[in-house]
């Protein structure tokens, strides 16, 4: 099983940026606790991060007959890109939705989420721990 992490604007920047909503571990922790638990599940998974909403929807496409399955947080990107939805649909991969923080308690605005529309899941409010419960979804879904 091949899985595609997607990182959207300033997931780069884990471990400075407001400390007390993200927590003090970096974007490169962040990859290490991915791939240890790719490990353990028995999944080959790819990180990329990017601040450029053009460069994931380019990702989301490349995927397309290269991975079985994408893990996505499209961090700030969530609540304003029809494209990454748009992409998200084009590909028609099993897709789930990650948010570090509690999208849902926080402002109005980040309860709105277009990649949603084209994910079976959202995951919020879990930590990196989301990431990793997004892989073991995924698998059982693509194992069905
Ligand atoms: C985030 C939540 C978004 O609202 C925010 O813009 C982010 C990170 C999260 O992981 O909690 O950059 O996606």
């Amino acid at each position: 099983m091949k899985i595609l992490v997607v990182n959207g604007p300033n997931i780069n920047m884990l471990g400075v940026r407001e400390p007390e909503i993200y927590g003090r571990e970096t974007y490169a922790d962040l990859v290490a606790a991915i791939q240890q638990h790719a490990q353990k599940i028995g999944a080959e998974v790819v990180c990329v991060q990017s601040n450029h909403e053009g460069e994931i929807v380019a990702w989301i496409q490349q995927a397309l007959g290269v991975y079985d399955g994408i893990v996505i947080n499209p961090a700030a990107y969530t609540h304003t890109s029809v494209a990454i939805l748009d992409a998200l649909k084009a590909v028609n991969l099993p897709a789930i939705e990650v948010h570090i923080s509690d999208v849902n308690t926080r402002e109005a605005f980040r309860r709105i989420s277009y990649p949603a529309m084209a994910c079976r899941k959202v995951i919020a409010g879990k930590g990196f721990w989301g990431y990793c419960e997004a892989m073991e979804d995924l698998q059982l879904i693509i194992d069905h």
